[in-house]
């Protein structure tokens, strides 16, 4: 614990989501003091500096790392980095929060595991954002009280409103597709909710709708996939890029005795107009604004578990999992055939 009773964190990566993650460390987390920021981009340094009133900034992450008092940091970076940047993180001593996925390659996920095991007294977690949602986690606790009897299937989409600029077909280079990058949230959440069944097989298909520049990276943007688990039990998953009217990202659970649905209206508050166009909700626009508390109470649940030596509430070995199934998932994609597990 560090002498002030805050935790010393740094930020690494300043872009889309490293932003938002830096601003509510510098303001919203009580308990954590965001000491340092690192990225290559020295505009993104600048930002943090001049914004945020970070005092340490480092184009280089080794040099971050040896910054004297720092005890933790959150890797908001490329997903091609993940693995490297978190073992370097644990072999300099550091807690580590980085964000989803572990990684695109199966044994580096397992390696990560090891070596985090090596070092107990080190927290790692990867940003699966639902889990700390308070509907996601209402959906838990009912069904693991009974409230829809046996859980038996699952219908999960994560759904991107269409972004002309060409992001996401940058942003494919390094995001290992769509559906290791952006359905990883629904079998996440699909593992969570069924119970952590073991994956069996796996089937998925999709095409590319509007974003031509995918075929490059082998990637497309709309796709359909099920996961069938080993007791029987079944996910369904869709991702898309090309939403006309915003971000939304659904989850129903079916079980022997009911359903839950989580977001089946993508709604981005509680105004409903009504016009003479009808009556109507405005729709969350991306992901942050629908997921904003979340990704606030899991750097506030991280920050506590590495101050208090609690156990994250999620583990390393369930991002290996969700990994897994997306990696399959992409492979079915790409080979167009079952793939079992
Ligand atoms: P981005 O491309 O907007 O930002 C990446 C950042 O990493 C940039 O600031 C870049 O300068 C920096 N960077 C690149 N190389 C670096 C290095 N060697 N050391 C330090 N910084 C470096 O990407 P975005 O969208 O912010 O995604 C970052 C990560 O966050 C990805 O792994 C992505 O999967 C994840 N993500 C998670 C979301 C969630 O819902 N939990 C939503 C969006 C992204």
């Amino acid at each position: 614990m560090s002498s002030a009773g805050r935790l010393k964190v740094a930020v690494v990566g300043l872009g889309r989501l490293g932003r938002r993650h830096a601003a509510n460390l510098a303001r919203r987390v009580p308990r954590a003091e965001l000491v340092a920021a690192c990225s290559p981009a020295a505009d993104e340094l600048a930002w943090a500096k001049n914004e945020l009133g970070v005092p340490h900034v480092f184009a280089d992450y080794g040099a971050l790392l040896a910054h004297p008092g720092l005890e933790a940091v959150f890797l908001v970076t490329p997903t091609t980095l993940h693995p490297r940047q978190i073992l370097e993180g644990l072999h300099a001593g550091k807690h580590v929060f980085c964000e989803k996925p572990l990684s695109l390659d199966l044994a580096e996920c397992r390696h990560v595991e090891a070596e985090a095991r090596r070092h107990p007294h080190l927290k790692v977690m990867l940003g699966f954002v639902r889990r700390f949602d308070a509907s996601y986690r209402a959906a838990y606790e009912r069904i693991a009280a009974g409230a829809i009897g046996r859980p038996i299937v699952v219908r999960s989409h994560t759904l991107d409103k269409h972004d002309p600029s060409g992001f996401f077909v940058r942003f494919s280079g390094t995001s290992g597709g769509i559906f290791c990058d952006m359905s990883v949230h629904d079998i996440d959440a699909a593992r969570w909710l069924l119970g952590d069944p073991e994956p069996r097989r796996v089937f998925s298909t999709g095409l590319i709708a509007v974003h031509d520049g995918l075929a490059a990276h082998d990637d497309i943007d709309n796709g359909m996939a099920i996961c069938e688990f080993a007791d029987g039990r079944i996910a369904c998953f869709g991702a898309s890029r090309t939403l006309a009217h915003g971000h939304e990202a659904m989850t129903e659970v079916t079980g022997t005795a009911g359903r839950l649905t989580i977001g089946g209206n993508p709604r981005l508050d509680r105004l409903d107009i009504a016009d003479a166009h009808g009556v109507r909700n405005e729709c969350t626009p991306t992901f942050y604004e629908r997921f904003e508390d979340a990704f606030l109470r899991e750097l506030n649940d991280f920050v506590d578990a590495a101050l208090d030596d609690r156990t994250p509430p999620l583990t390393l070995h369930d991002a290996t999992e969700a990994t897994r199934i997306g990696i399959a998932m992409r492979t079915s994609l790409l080979e167009r055939r079952i793939v079992e597990l």
